[in-house]
Order: C-alpha cells, then sequence, then structure tokens
C-alpha cells in the first residue's frame, strides 16, 4: 500500500509500505476513505515531537472500512463503516476508568506518534472496540473526520474544562480549527458574548460566520485592552487558550473577570509566566488537558442531527496520493486561507 512516511524534520514522502495486518486480537485493519491533516502533523515534521522516529506513517484522523477485525473484536465485522479516534483506548486500565482514555496505558496518543496512523491506504487501529465508532453507511465523511480529534478536543479540552455557562462571557484565543471547534461547541451552552481574538484577520471573518459576536484583531499587540473594553472593563468568564505559546496564554490570565476559568488547549513548548501575583485573590480555576474523545459519540449526535455542521471547515480538497500537496498547502494555511483540508482515497 502506499502511504505518507516521516524521514526526520522536514522529510517526508509518499510511499510504498506493507499494508498492515492484525497483531492482537483486539486491533481492527481499517481502509481509510477520508483522511485529514492536523496542525500537529506540521510540529512533528518541525521536530517538535521526539516521540516520532523515523518511518513513522503520520495521520491520527480518519474514516473508512473495516477490512479485517481480530478475534476479540464484536462489534465491528469486515464492511462497516468507522471514525477512527486520535486517541486509542483499552477501556479496562484505571485511567481509561475514570474516562482519560488519553492517558490509557496500552494507548492515549499512539497513532501517527508511536504507532503507524491514517494518512495512509490502510491503518492497524488497536483496542478497536474502543477506539473506533459505528458511522452509518450514508455518513458525511468530511463532516464525520471532524471527530477525529478537533471536535471533541475543543469541546472537551476548552467547552467543558472551562465550565461555559448561560449567559457566560467567552474568549477563544487562537481561531485555528481548534479554537472554531470550540466556537461551535460553546454555543450548545448559550454563552451571553463569545469574542475571538487572532492574528489572522481571514480565520477572524470565518469565526463570525461561525457564530462570534465579536473579534479582536491582536496584531497591534492589545489584546487584553481591547478584550476588556468589550467587556466594559470586566473581563470574561471564560478564556479559552487555543494557540500554544507564552504571549497568548498572557492574554487569556489578563482577561478573566473574578471567578474566570482559564482552559488551555493549545501544546505548549515552552515555559510561561502565571501571574499569581495578581491572580491570587481572584478565584480563577486554571485547567489543561489532552483529549480524552470521551464526548466523540455524543458529538456525532449533534451533527447527524444538522445542529452542528463541521464540514463547513473544510477548505480545501485532494486525493489521497496528493498528501504531500496537501501538507504545501496546509502548511502556508494563512496565505492559502486553509483551515482543515481533506484526503479523499
Ligand atoms: N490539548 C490537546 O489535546 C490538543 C489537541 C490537539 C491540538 N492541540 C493544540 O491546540 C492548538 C491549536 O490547534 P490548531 O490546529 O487550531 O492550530 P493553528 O495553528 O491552526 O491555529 C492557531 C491560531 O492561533 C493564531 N495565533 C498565533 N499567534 C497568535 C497570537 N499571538 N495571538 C492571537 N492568535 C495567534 C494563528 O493565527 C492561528 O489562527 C495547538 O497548540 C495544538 O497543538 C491541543
Ligand atoms: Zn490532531
Ligand atoms: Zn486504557
Amino acid at each position: 500500500m502506499k502511504a505518507l512516511v516521516y524521514h526526520g524534520p522536514g522529510q517526508k514522502a509518499w510511499e510504498e509500505r506493507p499494508r498492515p495486518t492484525l497483531e492482537r486480537a483486539t486491533d481492527a485493519v481499517v481502509r481509510i476513505t477520508t483522511s485529514t491533516l492536523c496542525g500537529t502533523d506540521l510540529h512533528i515534521l518541525k521536530g517538535d515531537v521526539p516521540t516520532v522516529g523515523d518511518g513513522r506513517i503520520l495521520g491520527h484522523e480518519g474514516v473508512g472500512v473495516i477490512e479485517e477485525v481480530g478475534a476479540a473484536v464484536s462489534s465491528f465485522a469486515k464492511g462497516d463503516k468507522v471514525l477512527v479516534s486520535c486517541i486509542t483506548a483499552c477501556g479496562r486500565c484505571a485511567f481509561c476508568r475514570k474516562g482519560m482514555y488519553s492517558h490509557c496505558r496500552d494507548g492515549g496518543w499512539i497513532l501517527g506518534n508511536t504507532i503507524d496512523g491514517t494518512q495512509a491506504e490502510y491503518v492497524r487501529v488497536p483496542h478497536a472496540e474502543m477506539s473506533l465508532h459505528a458511522l452509518p453507511t450514508d455518513a458525511d465523511e468530511e463532516a464525520m473526520v471532524m471527530l477525529s480529534d478537533i471536535l471533541p478536543t475543543g469541546f472537551e479540552c476548552g467547552v467543558q474544562n472551562g465550565q461555559v455557562a448561560p449567559g457566560d462571557k467567552v474568549a477563544i484565543v487562537g481561531a485555528g480549527p481548534i479554537g472554531l471547534a470550540a466556537l461551535m461547541t460553546a454555543q450548545f451552552y448559550s454563552p451571553a458574548e463569545i469574542i475571538m481574538v487572532d492574528l489572522d484577520p481571514n480565520r477572524l471573518e470565518v469565526a463570525r460566520s461561525f457564530g462570534a459576536g465579536q473579534s479582536v484583531d491582536s496584531r497591534s499587540g492589545d489584546a487584553v485592552r481591547q478584550v476588556l473594553e468589550l467587556t466594559g472593563g470586566e473581563g470574561v468568564d471564560v478564556a479559552i487558550e487555543a494557540v500554544g505559546i507564552p504571549a497568548t496564554f498572557d492574554v487569556c490570565q489578563q482577561i478573566l473577570a473574578p471567578g474566570g476559568r482559564l482552559a488551555n488547549v493549545g501544546v505548549h513548548g515552552q515555559p510561561v509566566v502565571l501571574h499569581l501575583e495578581t491572580l491570587w485573590a481572584h478565584n480563577v480555576t486554571l485547567t489543561t488537558r489532552l483529549v480524552d474523545t470521551v464526548t466523540t459519540p455524543l458529538l456525532m449526535k449533534v451533527v447527524r442531527s444538522g445542529k452542528l455542521q463541521p464540514g463547513r471547515l473544510v477548505t480545501h480538497r485532494f486525493s489521497l496520493a496528493d498528501v504531500v500537496k496537501a501538507y504545501d498547502t496546509f502548511g502556508n494555511a494563512a496565505r492559502e486561507r486553509a483551515l482543515k483540508v481533506v484526503l479523499n482515497a
């Protein structure tokens, strides 16, 4: 089969690899029909994710059709359409039993990281019972593939951890696919105001079309002042950090109203300064989380109902065999006005 293989920082190729086979009775092999690229794949290509070694097939998002299942898999059979979760879960270890699939002792984020991933014609999925979700045959694959990673990430790490509630003022810093997923799912709870912060005017425009009432262009470096102005000097109840750099974490900690919640979603590669000297008396809560994908079934129902339309995030489409071109487009997201780049097999 063909697959997108990582060969160290800056190097990747669409090349011939052996087709995966069942290794354990709990595995399934899935023929990929739709996949997509994630910002994390770009981090890997920069060499920021040391767990990914030379020769690894990338990708942790996908929809496909079951090719083969191990003897211990009873919920799925050859021919079933499935969603592949970015998180693999055994369902039995202590962390899985707490709903913390991301910390599964025999799983977590392993696809396209420590085992071969979904930017390939076929993928082996361990613990298939817990790590795949059944899809109806007529499912909109482009919408569903957003459930592999970005929708549960924005919802769990941003909206749920931030405890967005009716009437809240919410600021989301970072209008990439994850920030936009938080924006879409925050609206389940009827917040009074959602303020989107980004440097990219195109993404802010997209955010407004997805329901952000206010947007703050932070290129001038005064995002804090602008958010405070928009909230009558009070600040926001929830600040969702969806970038992953010290500057945006800092904005979030400076725009919280008393009792506010700062939900960090971004993957940080550097330390940040936590201003406890001002925050200590503000009754604030700071949360962090690696996506667990426990809410995928719930989100899937909302997508099926048509109330959530994540397919609107798709800006570009390529055939799977053109995945290298897809990376070029996604790697220049601002210039290409790219959000989610979908690969069709
Ligand atoms: N916690 C988790 O489990 C988890 C899972 C997946 C992704 N992530 C992380 O979430 C973050 C967002 O992911 P994404 O795919 O949307 O990324 P992205 O790079 O597409 O989006 C980031 C956005 O931040 C904006 N930005 C950059 N610097 C800024 C600044 N100084 N002020 C305001 N905006 C700024 C960019 O213009 C861009 O629109 C990343 O750090 C990613 O690694 C976390
Ligand atoms: Zn991802
Ligand atoms: Zn487990």
